[in-house]
């Protein structure tokens, strides 16, 4: 019986996180951190992952659930699922629009679907925003094409050549929750709230000038500028700023929450990796040494 794995990356913001979900510019890197999904024909259907044995289950693996139902029409009989991943769950690294992208095409290689990249991206963001209630298109996207992109407007940018390291706090975070407490901030103060989130946009913009130039030490005092921004959007956690601040001291150019915030991870650039993951570790967090990668979801 054939059994068909494909993985797909997770990815970092440079900048933009919440901002996107607005219309704003945002930057996102693939990252080296990958989740494979094996998919192979079945008598029923059957999900494993670290989180345990389901079948179609809207708790436990509601990615994987709904990406089974929108190819349901393929697929003959069940399947069985196995998943395994660099990245943990709710870290902000863009986990679930991994095993999404990763899932949707290996049941598209499986069963022949002939669905293009471009398609599985759209479906990925489909599901996520019926899982999260809302969702920009940028995780599903990044992980299925890789390398750095801007969002909206999807130009690839050069791979940046920088070290990057990432802390993750350890502590779980809902991007539908943080989604909806920023949108209720806007909502209440339009006028405190709409500023930031337009120079969150322009600093993707400056940022995007940066990347191509390869200045990373300029492009690193700018996502500072982000990591402040969003703070300011309430997205902050103590655990992340002292990780954001650990790494600073240790000498990253510049370092910042990634993803949605309120527990998850922050990303440093540096040319001291060692000792930027070491400050990490020592301010309590889990430090990750890895690197921008051109490669989006691909057939293992
Ligand atoms: C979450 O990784 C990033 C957010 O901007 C939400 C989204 O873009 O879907 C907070």
């Amino acid at each position: 019986m054939t059994i068909t794995t494909c993985s797909a990356p997770g990815k970092i913001y440079f900048f933009g996180e919440h901002a996107v979900v607005y219309g704003e510019k945002a930057i996102a890197c693939a990252v080296n951190l990958r989740t494979r999904v094996s998919v192979q024909p079945y008598g029923g259907h059957v999900i494993s992952s670290s989180l345990g044995t389901t079948g179609l289950d809207t708790v436990i693996h509601p990615y994987v659930t709904q990406c089974i139902r929108e190819m349901e029409q393929y697929i003959t009989g069940g399947v069985k699922i196995d998943i395994t991943s660099d990245l943990a769950v709710g870290s902000g690294l863009g986990s679930s629009a991994a095993v999404t992208i990763a899932t949707l095409r290996a049941l598209s290689v499986q069963f022949d679907t002939g669905h293009t990249l471009d398609e599985i991206a759209a479906i990925g963001h489909a599901i996520e925003g019926k899982v999260q209630g809302a969702a920009s298109p940028t995780d599903t996207f990044v992980s299925t094409m890789g390398g750095v992109v801007t969002i909206p407007g999807r130009k690839k940018l050069s791979l940046p050549e920088c070290p990057i390291v990432i802390g993750y706090t350890g502590s779980f975070s809902s991007t539908r929750e943080l989604v909806a407490n920023v949108r209720s901030l806007k909502e209440d103060y339009p006028v405190a709230i709409d500023p930031i989130i337009n120079t969150i946009g322009s600093l993707s913009g400056y940022g995007e000038v940066l990347i191509e130039d390869r200045d990373y030490i300029a492009l690193g005092g700018l996502m500072n500028i982000n990591h402040g921004l969003l703070d300011a959007l309430g997205v902050g956690s103590l655990e992340l700023s002292n990780l954001v601040w650990a790494a600073r001291k240790a000498g990253a150019w510049g370092a910042k929450t990634t993803g949605a915030g309120g527990g998850g991870c922050m990303v440093a650039i540096t040319d001291h990796p060692e000792e930027v993951a070491d400050a990490i570790r020592s301010a309590g967090g889990v430090a990750i040494i890895t690197s921008p990668t051109h490669e989006g979801v691909r057939v293992e």
